[in-house]
């Protein structure tokens, strides 16, 4: 369970009868844009393209509870989303084989070997589905106080687009990456991107990449500092989602190779609102939003089941082994980790607005 003034809890195994989410905290009388929220869950959905895995599924969420006749109740919003289409017998092997880079081993660990292993079980990428549905319903809500969260593929493998120019952000510009495949702001880096997945996949391999965020609209005043800082709590639910191995806000590590005289960012007034004239912290200092764009990137790891020989170790007869991995597993989870790195940033600043309030200067 995560949060405080919103809170989520995730439930369910890949080839269980359904994967879904109990959100609490939600205010009540909040007319649900049900075609939006399919959209958000079409964009993460599995099986669009050969650029990630094969398994079809319709990622209808079905919502239980805390809405009624169309407004949500503000009593706890429960919602499953159904697995359908489930190749079970493909990971018999995976009982005792433990795939490498996989949370086979850590699962076995942590659950004395009663983990639900088909697909993943728990750790499977499915689960970031009930989140995207959360994440659809906090970001409609932030909209209506002009909150806009957008993200682009920063880096595939060593292919790399362009970086948010922070100064020049846009809705407009979300908009355009929300509908594509790829979402790019250099559209000329597609093909090459393309390529380094494909290429990456018909050798049996798999390939990662960074997502860039960004967060527009949110007044200064917001976090609550040390714990909950907006760094602290966008951080831990940005390693919540699987196969994320880091983060960074701002110029993050590169702010290092600066001066402090290149990396503060004056302050200056724009009518009566305070600004900066760089924004390399990435809207963040002190772990309170300064009003500009909140900027943060994560690190998404290559897909760890891949379909090359590997070696492991096989727990039934206690001795190392080979394993060729069946099932179908995306290539790079980079394209369909973007929604659910959006759906976590809605999440987690909309839990931390209904905490602060922001401050007029
Ligand atoms: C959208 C999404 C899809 C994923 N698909 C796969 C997949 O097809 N095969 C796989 O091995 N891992 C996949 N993963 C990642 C694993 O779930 C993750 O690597 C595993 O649980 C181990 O956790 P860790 O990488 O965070 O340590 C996916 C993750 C996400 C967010």
């Amino acid at each position: 369970m995560w949060g405080k003034s919103i809170t989520i809890s995730l439930f369910g195994e890949s080839h269980g009868e359904a994967v879904g989410i109990n959100i609490t905290g939600l205010p009540s009388g909040i007319k649900l844009d049900l075609d939006f929220i399919n959209e958000e869950m079409k964009r993460r959905a599995p099986g669009k393209s050969n650029l990630s895995t094969s398994r079809k599924e319709m990622d209808t969420p079905e919502i239980l509870s805390g809405y009624f006749e169309g407004y949500t109740t503000g009593t706890p919003l429960c919602a499953i989303i159904r697995n359908r289409d489930t190749h079970s017998k493909d990971y018999d092997d995976l009982k005792n084989l433990m795939r490498p880079g996989h949370a086979d081993y850590t699962g076995v660990m942590r659950y004395n070997g009663f983990n639900d292993y088909r697909g993943g079980g728990h750790f499977s990428g499915r689960l970031t589905a009930p989140l995207v549905f959360a994440g659809a319903i906090c970001k409609q809500i932030l909209a209506e106080s002009d909150i806009v969260i957008g993200a682009h593929i920063k880096s595939i493998k060593d292919v790399e687009d362009a970086t948010f120019d922070d100064m020049n952000l846009s809705s407009d510009l979300f908009e355009n990456l929300r509908t594509s495949q790829l979402p790019l702001i250099d559209k000329s880096k597609e093909t090459l991107m393309r390529q380094a997945i494909l290429d990456a996949k018909l050798e049996g391999d798999s390939v990662g990449g960074v997502i860039e965020c960004a967060i527009l609209g949110i007044c200064a005043g917001i976090g609550e500092p040390f714990f909950d800082s907006v760094e602290s709590t966008l951080a831990h639910l940005a390693f919540s989602v699987p196969a994320v191995k880091g983060i960074e806000f701002g110029l993050g590590f590169n702010m290092t190779k600066l001066y402090g005289s290149e990396a503060n960012g004056a302050l200056y007034y724009e009518g009566d609102m305070i600004k900066t004239k760089t924004n390399y912290n990435g809207g963040i200092l002190g772990g309170i939003t300064t009003g500009m764009p909140i900027i943060f990137r994560c690190a998404i790891k290559p897909t760890a089941s891949i379909l090359k020989e590997q070696e492991t170790v096989n727990l039934s007869e206690k001795k190392e082994a080979t394993l060729r991995i069946k099932g179908r597993h995306d290539p790079c989870i980079v394209q369909r980790a973007l929604p659910v790195i959006e759906a976590i940033a809605a999440i987690g600043m909309l839990d931390l607005i209904k905490r602060t309030q922001c401050q007029s200067v």
